[in-house]
């Protein structure tokens, strides 16, 4: 017995030794100290000894348990010291004061900064923002859109077609028109800023890749004054100041009457580069939805019109942050970007 009640104390103190953090040392207090424990183990042979035996051996036993205790509650003391330490090191090493130069810091992208600003625009008269894949159907980009099967924008050199053939990169954001009208009832007012791509050669004006925004209203009794009285309201609170408009006749397959919207020059008194000495700027192409559209849509043109509108979002940003070369915009060049 008093061999064994040796063997365990030598044991507890080496395994306490070795303990660094505080699993360490729970592991070794179940081992110990646990109710399957070597101690609960050591209690229970006593009942197997002589009555002479057990009044030497109990006591001892409740010795070593207390000493078992005592070093137990000692570790953790000294484990919690131990770790105190290293946090104030840990602290007293970071210093606030330092001043790395040179760092990079990111911006947001001309794209994203205008979005924002749009959104909030159109969130503020009541439009929800929507959104649809860039990759299409034929139904949505242009059959739904009442573009029929000959018109030039359905040819090869305009659109990227997967090579199935049935599906292809969206053209527009239109298609995000006929999405949102499949799938809820009217009133419907929404904006939709995305991607659009295009089969096109690049200059400093075009690209293959660029930015649109669409808009879509339909309600009972909608008219053109209330499509002028929105594109108004947004350019006015785009460009910070009363904008007058011009309207022109302009054909698109899914809107009757089509409508060119400029607006004056917000950026000149008496002509400038930006609208080429002409005092106006072309900003979008809009108009009444056409019926052959809500009826595809499933709604009743006899019941509802609405408007559409949909200018280019790359064209703005151009516009609004006086940028002259679209690859910019896409190039991912630091020099330009930070200054954003
Ligand atoms: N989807 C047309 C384009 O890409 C732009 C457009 C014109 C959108 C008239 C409209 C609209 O909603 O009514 O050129």
């Amino acid at each position: 017995m008093q061999n064994k009640i040796n063997d365990i104390q030598k044991n507890f103190h080496i395994d306490i030794n070795n303990v660094v953090t505080q699993q360490d040392l729970e592991f070794v207090r179940i081992k110990y100290l646990g109710r399957q424990g070597v101690l609960t183990d050591l209690m229970s042979t006593l009942k197997d000894i002589s009555a002479d035996e057990k009044r030497i051996f109990g006591p001892l036993c409740n010795q070593l348990k207390i000493e078992f205790q005592n070093l137990h509650l000692e570790k953790i003391a000294k484990l919690e010291q131990e770790e105190a330490l290293l946090l104030a090191k840990k602290s007293a090493l970071f210093d606030v004061s330092i001043n790395k130069p040179n760092q990079l810091h990111g911006s947001l992208h001309p794209y994203t900064l205008i979005t924002q600003e749009i959104e909030d625009i159109f969130i503020s008269m009541g439009f929800a923002v929507a959104d649809g894949p860039e990759l299409e159907t034929d139904f949505h980009n242009f059959g739904a859109l009442n573009i029929p099967s000959d018109h030039p924008a359905r040819a090869e050199s305009d659109t990227f077609w997967l090579p199935d053939l049935k599906r292809l990169l969206r053209t527009h954001t239109s298609t995000v028109q006929v999405r949102t009208m499949k799938n809820n009832t009217p009133p419907i007012a929404i904006i939709c800023p995305g991607r659009a791509l295009r089969n096109e050669a690049t200059d400093a004006s075009h690209d293959f890749m660029f930015m649109q925004i669409e808009g879509l209203y339909i309600d009972k009794n909608v008219s053109v004054a209330n499509l002028l009285a929105v594109i108004k309201e947004f350019l006015d609170k785009l460009f910070g100041k009363s904008l007058k408009l011009r309207v022109r006749p302009g054909f698109f397959p899914f809107v009757e009457p089509g409508l060119e919207v400029d607006a004056e020059c917000p950026f000149c008194k008496t002509g400038c580069s930006t609208c080429k000495g002409t005092r106006w700027i072309e900003l979008m192409g809009s108009g009444l939805v056409h019926p052959n559209v809500l009826k595809e849509c499933g709604i009743d043109p006899t019941i509802y019109s609405g408007f559409a509108f949909g200018p280019g979002l790359t064209r703005l940003a151009m516009l609004k942050y006086h940028i002259t070369d679209i690859r910019l915009l896409h190039s991912g060049k630091i020099e330009f970007l930070k200054q954003f």
